[in-house]
């Protein structure tokens, strides 16, 4: 098992009151696992992918992911686990613009201190994801779905084991969110990678291995 989520309970503020949002999650995923993560608008999806990539904290339960707790981790461990352990991508590409697709997928390789493996596997994930070619355009001069291929090089340059996505294709055209999702799918299986993504697509999801299903604060 590569990640472990146990009675996860998170809730924000709404002006005095609390606004509950997960009650308990229980899950767990496989290495090699791609799991869709649905449920309507506003059900805590987002919410549980941060607790998971360690961006914020829950009230109560556990976050574990290879071996470590992550809600436990504090300082330069917590940035480690970020940089290393796992790779996440948004529904927006958040690459910088001043920088080329090859510098942007680079950075996290830089951050690890691990330039030239980087560098060999940046080019690497560039072909894979069908960009040679573009290594030196810049995030204004690829297509949308180009940029989130940049995006999801980034986020597993360093060979994390375990990828969140959320809504990743979630504003690509359908012929362009097949093509990513057929990428991540490829990705993961070549590279027997879990994956927790969350989506509306009912086709990404039927790809998937499993779902689950965010409904009243659990998963089903
Ligand atoms: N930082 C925050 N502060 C207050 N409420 C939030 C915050 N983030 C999310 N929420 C609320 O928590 C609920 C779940 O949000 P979210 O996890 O983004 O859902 P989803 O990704 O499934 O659409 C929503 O009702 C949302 O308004
Ligand atoms: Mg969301």
């Amino acid at each position: 098992m590569i990640a472990q989520v146990i009675g996860l309970y998170k809730s924000y503020r709404s002006g005095n009151a609390p606004l509950p949002v997960l009650k308990g999650v229980d899950l767990a995923l496989d290495e090699g696992e791609v799991v869709a993560l649905t449920g309507p608008s506003g059900v805590g999806k987002s919410t549980l992918l941060h607790l998971i990539a360690g961006l914020d904290r829950p009230d109560s339960g556990s976050v574990i992911v290879a071996g470590q707790e992550v809600t436990k981790l504090k300082g330069g461990e917590l940035d480690r686990y970020r940089n290393r352990t796992m790779g996440i991508v948004y529904q927006f590409h958040f690459l910088l613009p001043e920088f080329t697709a090859l510098e942007n997928v680079l950075i996290p390789s830089l951050i690890a201190r691990t330039p030239e493996a980087g560098l060999k596997r940046a080019k690497e994930l560039l072909a894979e994801a069908g960009l040679e070619g573009r290594e030196h355009h810049y995030p204004s001069q690829l297509s949308g779905g180009e940029q989130q291929r940049v995006a999801i090089a980034r986020a597993l340059i360093n060979d994390p084991p375990l990828l969140l996505a959320d809504e990743p294709t979630g504003n690509l055209d359908e012929n362009t969110a097949a093509s990513v999702s057929s990428l991540l799918f490829g990705l993961a299986k070549r590279r027997g990678l879990a994956v927790l993504m969350a989506t509306h697509n009912t086709g990404l999801a039927a790809a998937c291995h499993r779902t689950a299903r965010l409904a009243e604060g659990q998963v089903r």
